[in-house]
């Protein structure tokens, strides 16, 4: 009781959290670059950020994060970025088996899996695997993620089936198409947060995110702190919901 009321002390309704929060972890070239490091040690620091985080949403019983770690985009940047990435990806998953799991957090990767190689594609797996029985928080790791892919890969699997004589056009919902989504099965988002001042949604939970709340801020990733998640969500808090009603 003592925690809960602890809790309540910051200002936070927990009787009026977000279900489901969606982040753009944005801004850790910027991070970087305004210290005179490589942008690598931005992402490595953004890393760490997210564990910081998830913890902390784990902790105040928000039940799903959707982190946006690597789009369908990000292929373009320089090699040796993508990389890196790649690699700090695959550690993460890896780390995440011992560290996240253990906070009983469920983690699953959403995205295409074809580009990715078959190493972080088999560390997925088994960190999926690992952690499917847990109760706490479910993580959504965005990898190799975008929006138009994956309403056009929805699209696919509800055509082949419409071919196969399984159901005629005429029969397909918007709840079907959320079904065939990456995250099918999951509430959308309530609440999106962009970092760095970027002011768009960039491929992200396009579908998902039609009466999310959308919020941003001018801090970059890496120091985003648990206060900061804590002014969104209560910020999220004071926005009047009406889901195209009055
Ligand atoms: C955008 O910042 C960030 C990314 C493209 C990568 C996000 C990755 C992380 C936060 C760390 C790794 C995540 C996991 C799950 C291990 P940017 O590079 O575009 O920054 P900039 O706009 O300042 O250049």
């Amino acid at each position: 009781m003592f925690f809960r009321k602890n809790k309540r002390e910051i200002g936070i309704d927990y009787d009026n959290l977000p279900v489901h929060i969606g982040v753009i972890m944005d801004g850790n070239g910027r991070w970087a670059k305004k210290r005179g490091l490589p942008r690598s040690a931005g992402h490595q620091a953004g890393a760490d950020t997210l564990k910081k985080i998830v913890t902390e949403c784990n902790k105040m019983g928000i039940k799903y994060i959707t982190v946006y770690a690597f789009s369908t985009e990000n292929w373009k940047r320089p090699k040796d970025e993508v990389d890196f990435l790649m690699n700090l990806l695959y550690n993460y998953l890896k780390d995440a088996e011992k560290t996240l799991a253990g906070e009983n957090v469920v983690i699953r990767a959403i995205g295409s899996r074809e580009e990715l190689s078959e190493k972080i594609r088999q560390q997925i797996r088994k960190t999926e695997e690992f952690t499917k029985n847990n109760t706490g928080i479910v993580m959504n790791i965005a990898l190799n993620y975008g929006s138009r892919e994956e309403i056009t890969n929805a699209v696919k699997i509800i055509a082949e089936k419409a071919v196969k004589g399984e159901c005629r056009p005429e029969d397909i919902t918007p709840e079907m198409i959320s079904e065939k989504l990456y995250t099918g099965g999951q509430p959308d988002p309530d609440l999106i947060i962009r970092t760095s001042h970027e002011l768009r949604l960039s491929n992200f939970m396009m579908w998902q995110a039609s009466y999310s709340e959308l919020y941003f801020t001018k801090t970059l990733w890496p120091d985003f702190s648990m206060r900061d998640l804590h002014a969104a969500v209560m910020e999220y808090q004071r926005r009047n919901r009406r889901f195209g009603g009055v």
